[in-house]
């Protein structure tokens, strides 16, 4: 690139004397950088101030730069895994990377990116909103005015992350194949926090192309510095099959080497490895996690094939019609059948999983969502009970029967690759013991599944023409082997 044509493209902002050196750093810091939050910082603060710079280099590089900021963004448009266990490491890696392309740029190997914590600042940070800065992307729908649901991100939530014990509602669920563009399904971290961020700031932060809103590195950061928080109460434990671990992440630019890079899955492990250092992680604020059985905790449920191949993972139920519609401001129920073991399987876990037990849980049971189309309104959320009486967008999320909400993202533009449907796979083991034990469910009967979808950016909608439909769900058990 000439460095005059460069120049004369960024004339807004006041370039270094030396742009884009890699060689800098190369050499590293002495220190390495630690990447802090953005809540509350004004556009004057150096941290805010140098990503806008960093957004605003990327911009002007010439089109078919590989670091220019399209270009970034066509990455993910072509390559992100979602629905499926590599969409933490892969998005780690995309951060670094990425990350240094901003270093580079900056000519500063201080810089780390910040994140966005929406759990304490749930609306998008004020710098973002100012439509003379370089954060300001026109291609929101929401500006600011809708903040992030506490249903989607709020305490509550987080703490669920933070104190899940089963590898599938952090990681997403299994391929059975090395296709990182497989969907098996969502798990919780990816299904409610990820998804809905994403929604809630909608326009192009709801489809693959994500990554031109300059909001979305900062919210991958959070989720990043939620894996790695995790991680750390939960001794790094990951996948342990070579399929998951030997996948080659595909595929990023490496600004040092200048090179297409697609490092192995595994090695983001290693949070250093990727910097992912950060100034505050989350922690159990009481009591610990509970005490699962390993083999419960490292079952992974994907699709409905992949039960037969594990002699732990059992069908408890499964329908694939619907007796009621699921259309936005509208609750509906699902009864579902279900076998002789779920009974006495279940009357055991209700005991086992009583909050302060110390004896080991044995068992776990997951709620499937199969292959919802992706709703006309992307900003739909499915809010799920479990024996509710009479799910409706008044029923309150403080209820015994609600198990979560979860979101949809990854719509596809511009002829890439789409998912047209979502699976989500939701751990109920903590409700169904709850209404047992309370009396509201008795394990001898059906199941009735309530699903009430809303709009997050108007929750108080009803839009009897959208319904949606799943087209099937399934209870699955996971036993302890041996
Ligand atoms: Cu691959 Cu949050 O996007």
């Amino acid at each position: 690139m000439k460095r005059r044509q460069f120049l004369r493209s960024g004339a807004a902002l006041t370039v270094g004397a030396s742009v884009f050196r890699s060689e800098i750093i190369r050499g590293q810091a002495a220190s390495t950088p630690v990447r802090r939050a953005i809540n509350g910082l004004p556009a004057s603060d150096p941290l805010v101030a140098s990503y806008a710079k960093a957004v605003h280099l990327l911009n002007n590089l010439p089109p078919n730069d590989p670091r220019h900021w399209i270009q970034q963004a066509n990455i993910h448009n072509g390559f992100c895994p979602h629905q499926n266990w590599w969409f933490l490491p892969f998005h780690r890696a995309y951060l670094y990377y990425f990350e240094n392309i901003c270093r580079d740029a900056l000519n500063d190997p201080n810089f780390a990116l910040p994140y966005w914590d929406w759990t304490k600042g749930p609306n998008l940070p004020g710098p973002f909103l100012d439509h003379s800065s370089p954060l300001y992307h026109p291609g929101r729908r929401n500006d600011g005015n809708v903040a992030i649901s506490p249903e989607i991100a709020g305490p509550q939530v987080v703490e669920k992350i933070i104190k899940a014990t089963l590898l599938l509602e952090i990681f997403s669920s299994p391929t059975s194949r090395d296709v990182q563009r497989d969907n098996p399904g969502a798990g919780l971290f990816e299904g409610t926090p990820h998804n809905g961020v994403h929604s809630t700031i909608n326009g192009d932060m709801n489809v693959l192309l994500s990554p031109k809103d300059p909001i979305f590195w900062l919210h991958h950061c959070n989720i990043d510095r939620i894996w790695t928080s995790w991680a750390k109460l939960n001794g790094n434990s990951a996948p342990g099959q070579d399929l998951w671990k030997k996948h080659k992440l595909d595929a990023f630019y490496d600004v040092q080497t200048k090179q297409q890079v697609s490092p192995v899955c595994s090695t983001t492990l290693n949070a250093e490895n990727y910097r992912a250092n950060y100034d505050h992680l989350e922690t159990l604020s009481n009591g610990a996690a509970r005490n699962v059985d390993s083999s419960v905790r490292v079952s992974m449920v994907g699709r409905n094939g992949s039960i037969a191949n594990q002699p732990n993972l059992k069908l408890f139920g499964a329908m694939a019609s619907f007796g009621h519609d699921f259309a936005i401001g509208r609750g509906g129920q699902a009864r579902l059948n279900l076998t002789q073991e779920w009974a006495s399987t279940n009357k055991h876990a209700a005991v086992v999983a009583t909050s302060g037990s110390s004896e080991l849980e044995t068992t776990a049971t997951y709620l499937v969502i199969e292959d919802v189309p992706m709703p006309r309104t992307a900003s739909t959320a499915l809010r799920v009970f479990l024996n509710c009486k009479d799910p409706s967008p008044a029923t309150p999320l403080s209820d015994p029967t609600y198990v979560g909400t979860v979101a949809f993202f990854g719509g596809g533009q511009h002829g890439s690759e789409m998912h047209s449907e979502m699976t989500f796979t939701l751990n109920v083991t903590d409700v169904l013991s709850r209404v047992i034990r309370s009396g509201i469910y008795d394990p001898d009967a059906p199941v009735d599944i309530g699903i009430v979808p809303v709009d997050l950016l108007n929750p108080s909608r009803t839009a009897d023409s959208q319904v949606l439909k799943p087209k099937i769900v399934r209870l699955v058990g996971i036993e302890a082997t041996a």
